[in-house]
């Protein structure tokens, strides 16, 4: 098989402009500008001869015609919001890519390579969506559940886009031998010990927590300060009481994040009536990310009821860390000694898919350098070099598969 990289590079430059934002892409699941990236990639796979579609989630599901076992590879095509051009889709392009080169190639094995982009990765409505759907974890009440910030349901976006009533696809025992996923390491490690491949060992923890102050709204000129109840103002207060709590109990690996705060009604004059935050943290350890959940429940505790606010948080996300396939990292390691490439064990920071596939199929992934560590953000990128490396490791290491079979 014979990787053609300029073809590679083109399509990823390509999708890039999909929701294009500077640098970057702005691609949130199921905005128009996602649905066409999604519909144009479903076109890349029927023109490389795959037996493609869409399915009732969103993935983007392309087949080898007339093979009994396949390697699945991907990642994601949605983005963060003012994210980057790589964050995903170069899983998702890699697949595709070794996908034709072995079409082309007339491969003589009844090995094949399926290709998929699972919907709503970055979670704007339900995190690992599409693949939770794919494996069978993701209900129709759940599709009912989730829901953006804007207070939309998966299910109404489904529905504008059309994917309603289609099949959701599901994983095949009998015929997904192995899960790949390359993606870019999105942090600093690699490039800082002059490393060229992570060889990913697993993937943290990761809990989201949404934290809800209720107060009431009144005049904020005219409202004595000891009569309100400014649920803005508990918040603050809350999240600050958190941070310290969460110091006293963190690993060394803990990370957290408060990532989005909405005050309601959200006006200079007004006293806020509700007041919310979503509280993120990871872990590679679940009993650490047990005692961080319970220092949220005492930061509850102490909070509720003061200066007559409310205080209550409502888990969103709940994902157990995995590991990854050690024969396959094997073999993806053994494939960058043979190109000659540096390779660092790493576990993952940020979620994957391929944290919902392991626990059903040997699943594995590969990272690239980011510059300078950049990622969700525009700034992210890395050397074509090291994209057009990161490549020839997959298509090593789906060679090897092949071989071993
Ligand atoms: C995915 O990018 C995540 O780690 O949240
Ligand atoms: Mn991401
Ligand atoms: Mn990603």
């Amino acid at each position: 098989m014979q990787i053609n990289y300029p073809r590679l590079l083109a399509d990823l430059r390509r999708l890039a402009t999909f929701g294009q934002a500077g640098s970057g892409v702005h691609r949130l699941s199921f905005t128009p500008e996602d649905r066409e990236a999604r519909h144009w990639l479903l076109q890349r796979m029927t023109e490389a001869g795959l037996d493609a579609q869409i399915d009732g989630i969103g993935n983007v599901y392309g087949q080898t015609k007339g093979v009994n076992k396949a390697v699945l590879i991907g990642s994601h095509t949605d983005s963060v919001p003012k994210g980057g051009w790589l964050d995903g889709a170069l899983g998702v392009l890699y697949g595709l890519e070794v996908a034709r080169a072995r079409l082309e190639a007339g491969a003589q094995t009844d090995l094949g390579i399926d290709v998929i982009s699972f919907a709503d990765e970055e979670g704007t409505y339900r995190a690992l969506a599409g693949s939770l759907s794919f494996c069978g974890h993701l209900s129709e009440a759940d599709v009912e559940a989730a829901k953006n910030q804007q207070g939309k349901s998966l299910r109404k976006a489904l529905n504008e886009a059309g994917y309603t009533g289609r099949p959701r696809a599901t994983w095949d025992l009998s015929r997904d031998v192995a899960y790949l996923e390359g993606h870019i390491e999105q942090g600093p490690r690699l490039e800082s010990e002059g490393k060229k491949i992570g060889v990913v060992t697993g993937i943290v923890g990761i809990r989201r927590v949404q934290v809800t102050c209720t107060g009431q709204a009144d005049h904020a000129g005219t409202t004595p300060m000891h009569l309100r109840k400014d649920a803005g103002s508990a918040l603050i207060k809350y999240c600050y009481d958190l941070m310290q709590r969460f110091d006293q109990v963190r690993s060394p690996d803990s990370v957290w994040n408060f990532g989005h705060v909405a005050f309601e009604p959200g006006a200079g004059n007004v006293v806020p009536s509700t007041a919310r935050v979503l509280v993120e943290f990871r872990d590679p350890v679940e009993a650490t990310l047990d005692r961080l959940q319970a220092e949220i429940q005492a930061a509850v505790a102490t909070a509720n009821g003061q200066r007559g606010v409310g205080v209550q948080a409502t888990e969103l996300i709940r994902i157990s860390p995995a590991e990854m396939d050690a024969n396959l990292a094997a073999l993806i390691e053994a494939a960058a000694r043979g190109r000659g490439a540096p390779t660092l064990r790493m576990p993952s920071g940020a979620g994957h898919d391929a944290m919902v596939l392991t626990r059903h199929v040997p699943t594995a992934m590969l990272f690239i350098p980011s510059i300078g560590g950049r990622s969700h953000d525009i700034a992210e990128d890395t050397d074509e070099a090291d994209i057009c490396l990161g490549i020839d490791v997959l298509a090593d290491t789906v060679r090897a598969l092949a071989e071993r079979r």
